[in-house]
């Protein structure tokens, strides 16, 4: 199946469209991450992730029909060769049938492609969007699958609080999408420690692929990731920071070490990273409790309760303190 093909097979003909398509979604950080794809056209993942969505970090899209297309980001519109635009046109090339233009404009609360998933929450509003101004009506999963084949972690970015990215087995991918857990955490916090707001070195797709076929660490990989996803989701329910945090660390250091056993090394990881880690490591020796976990980045993002937000907070100077569910409606 192509992504075209699942896009016919999800979509409705027909409807009326509005003038024009707005909807924010929220970036999400996930405790247990996708890392290597089974198909890559589909974006399938080798196995199941969960992730946390960032409250009102995320991505707030508009779209109309236009004449041609153009593109704004955060107020500028941007050239059509930008990877940015390439990659979005790609995207909406996938719904509409050739000479139909599309004015999108989009503004990120994140750093765009500074490893804190902004294409996640910017193809999940994207497809919102699109799904509005088409009037498709479609069920959340449709939709998590459609924001899936514009960026894998996008499809978990539907729901407020914690979803888990159901892998699938089915070869064109309609069993691949989140599901939202439903379990609430109200005093569970995260914190963004930034640690560079620039583009990263290497596209997280580039470096999934390079892992897979050339570390051989890869290959503990998916049962690494499996024994987290049954640990993970009891401790989640449980409120259990202890246990979700020590999951969250382990599965982000062993996803970064499995990319430095590719060659040439991946390696995301500036100083500053370090001195982050340390500095929760230290935090922890002093009976604090907070954990870390990273993405395909340089940024650090911390787990911890409220009760600890003044302790870490001093710790960590300018630290983003954000709450999951605080989400604008
Ligand atoms: O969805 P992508 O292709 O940007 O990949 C995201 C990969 C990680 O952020 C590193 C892990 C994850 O599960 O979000």
């Amino acid at each position: 199946m192509t992504p075209r093909e699942t896009v016919a097979a999800l979509v409705p003909r027909g409807k009326a469209a509005k003038e024009a398509g707005e909807a924010f979604a929220p970036a999400n950080l996930a405790l247990v991450k996708y890392w290597g794809k089974r198909d890559e056209t589909l974006n399938l993942p080798v196995t199941s992730s969960l992730s946390i969505s960032l409250g009102g970090l995320g991505t707030t899209t508009r779209i109309e029909a236009a004449a041609e297309d153009r593109v704004i980001l955060d107020g500028r519109t941007l050239a059509p060769e930008t990877p940015f635009t390439r990659r979005l046109i790609a995207y909406l090339d996938l719904f509409r049938e050739p000479g139909a233009g599309f004015r999108v404009s989009t503004r990120n609360s994140v750093p765009t492609a500074a490893g804190v998933a902004s294409s996640a929450s910017g193809f999940a509003a994207l497809v919102l969007a699109l799904d509005r101004l088409h009037g498709w009506e479609l069920e959340p999963r449709s939709l998590s699958i459609l924001a899936r084949l514009g960026s894998g972690s996008a499809c978990r970015s539907l729901w407020p609080g914690f979803v888990r990215w159901e892998a699938g087995s089915a070869p064109d991918g309609m069993d691949s999408h989140g599901i939202p857990l439903g379990w609430q955490w109200p005093a569970l916090r995260i914190g963004l420690v930034e640690v560079e707001t620039g583009p990263k070195p290497y596209a997280s797709r580039a470096a999934m692929r390079d892992t897979r076929e050339q570390s051989a660490l890869y290959a503990a990989w998916p049962d690494k990731c499996r024994a987290d996803l049954a640990a993970i989701e009891p401790a989640i329910e449980a409120r259990d920071l202890e246990t979700v945090g020590r999951i969250a660390e382990s599965n982000a250091l062993s996803m970064h070490a499995t990319m430095l056993g590719a060659w040439p090394p991946i390696l995301y990881w500036q100083s500053g990273t370090i001195e982050a880690l340390r500095a929760a490591w230290r935090l922890r020796e002093e009976g604090v409790p907070v954990y870390v976990t990273m993405d395909a980045g340089p940024n650090v993002k911390l787990l911890f309760e409220a009760a600890h937000e003044a302790d870490v907070a001093a710790a960590f100077p300018g630290l983003r303190v954000l709450l999951p569910w605080d989400i604008p409606s």
